[in-house]
């Protein structure tokens, strides 16, 4: 890209920016993180497109989950703790059953901010801009709160940046040791997930003896004890985002350092738009968020805009239909992109197209749709011949009750009980291993299938 800079989005239209008051504040403070060291390390971001280049040959899965918004309240070690321990579970069930191996994707160490569906909000006839992310503006519905702060933002960088400090030591330190798989097992999941899990664990177990026997141990063998595990958040305040661009000095290319991995959200993907614009310039890999409201055309119009060069690996979509629009929508995506001959991966994002308001008043998400859209988005692409390469999750490793039904059979009146997310209803662990354990199978029965579709159409 001949002219881009990263402040090129600034001459596009871009919708679901914060408005800051006092600019002079905001300019210092970016000034501040684009001298703050980056989070990542641009060869990591070339390693993590490596492995997702893996996925969309049928030969790997992508994982993608975490929180819908971190936020200030629940940063905590543990919650932290619990999160990678869920997602070391998912993905050791995923490994398992279907065969292949799982590239980790948290949305975590950066995912603050939130585009709403309203600009403001009322409360008993008073009314405040939105709440829209703790790296923004508080969530406490009162005046001042809801002002955004600049402050925040270095706030959220240092919370973003012990986060990962501590993945990083869970990953590489000795936590995510294949011999202590029955640690991440959390208390309170029961029922047939627990059973379930546990039979993984014998599996694991006895394959860890038989390699053992082998010569091969995970004190001379780094993969049996360590993971990769890499982040991920939407590239939605592109202020920030342009703040934490950088010239990579091994390469010279300019990569997006505040996390490996950047999408681009269903309200932000206007092909003539300030988010396009800033994700064209930066080497990362990209997602693109894809719902009823896209024209396929226009989403393989951004295919290329964002990846001229069809380079594998660089474009996840992340597909969000909704349990009962998935059927009718996605067959003329996947027809699109393949008549174009894009490269893409595909991702399943069961959460977002089925999110409903609760009798009780909580937004919450029914547990069987987002099971329904899972299963009809493998089934999908059964038929058209393609791989289901991906699922992208909102997930905590806590104990909510934030949606409803799953084995904890979560109802409407249960909802008040632990509801502690600061945007959309997040699967609790039990729910988040049900899912893993019921895509396993598809997956296995969908890569055998898309190898022989691929090997009977060359
Ligand atoms: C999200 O992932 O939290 C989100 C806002 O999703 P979408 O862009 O798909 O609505
Ligand atoms: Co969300």
């Amino acid at each position: 890209m001949t002219n881009w800079k990263p402040n090129s989005w600034k001459g596009k239209p871009s919708k679901h920016l914060p408005e800051y008051k006092d600019q002079d504040k905001l300019n210092n403070v970016l000034n501040e993180l684009s001298n703050f060291p980056p989070l990542v390390f641009a060869g990591e971001s070339r390693s993590l497109k490596e492995h997702l280049a893996k996925v969309s040959q049928g030969k790997a899965f992508l994982l993608q989950g975490g929180d819908c918004a971190e936020s200030f309240a629940e940063f905590h070690p543990n919650n932290i703790r619990d999160f990678f321990k869920l997602f070391l579970q998912m993905s050791l069930v995923l490994t398992v059953s279907s065969g292949l191996p799982i590239v980790k994707l948290g949305r975590i160490a950066g995912q603050f901010s939130k585009p709403r569906s309203a600009p403001t909000e009322n409360k008993d006839g008073v009314e405040l801009p939105s709440y829209l992310g703790d790296n923004i503006n508080s969530m406490a519905f009162d005046a001042k709160g809801r002002e955004p702060d600049p402050e925040r933002l270095l706030k959220a960088y240092s919370q973003s940046a012990s986060t990962l400090n501590l993945l990083r030591a869970f990953s590489q330190g000795g936590f995510a040791d294949l011999n202590k798989v029955h640690l991440w097992n959390m208390s309170f999941v029961k029922d047939k997930a627990k059973e379930k899990y546990q039979e993984i664990e014998q599996k694991v177990s006895d394959a860890l003896d038989f390699m053992n026997a082998c010569g091969i141990t995970s004190e001379n063998n780094r993969r049996l004890r360590t993971v990769n595990l890499f982040t991920s958040h939407e590239a939605l305040l592109l202020p920030v985002e342009e703040a934490m661009t950088r010239i990579d000095s091994t390469t010279g290319e300019y990569h997006d350092t505040s996390a490996h991995f950047l999408w681009i959200g269903d309200r932000t993907r206007q092909l003539d738009g300030g988010h396009v614009e800033f994700c064209k310039g930066i080497k990362n890999p990209l997602g693109i968020k894809c719902g009823p409201t896209s024209d396929p055309e226009e989403i393989v119009k951004l295919t290329e805009v964002l990846n001229p060069d069809n380079e594998a690996g660089r474009i996840t979509l992340i597909a969000r239909f909704g349990h009962d629009k998935v059927q009718k929508f996605l067959p003329k995506l996947i027809q699109a992109i393949k008549k174009a001959g894009r490269n893409v991966i595909w991702s399943c994002d069961p959460m977002h197209g089925n999110t409903v308001k609760a009798s009780t008043g909580f937004k919450t998400r029914p547990f069987e749709n987002v099971i329904s859209e899972t299963k009809s988005f493998f089934e999908v692409h059964q038929s058209e011949g393609t791989f289901a390469g991906g699922l992208h999750i909102e997930m905590t490793g806590q104990d909510v009750t934030e949606c409803i039904g799953g084995a904890q059979n979560i109802t409407d009146k249960d909802l008040s009980d632990r509801y502690h997310t600061h945007c959309d209803p997040r699967l609790n662990a039990s729910q988040a291993l049900e899912l893993a354990f019921l895509i396993s199978g598809e997956i296995k029965k969908n890569s055998n299938f898309s190898k022989t579709s691929i090997k009977a159409a060359s």
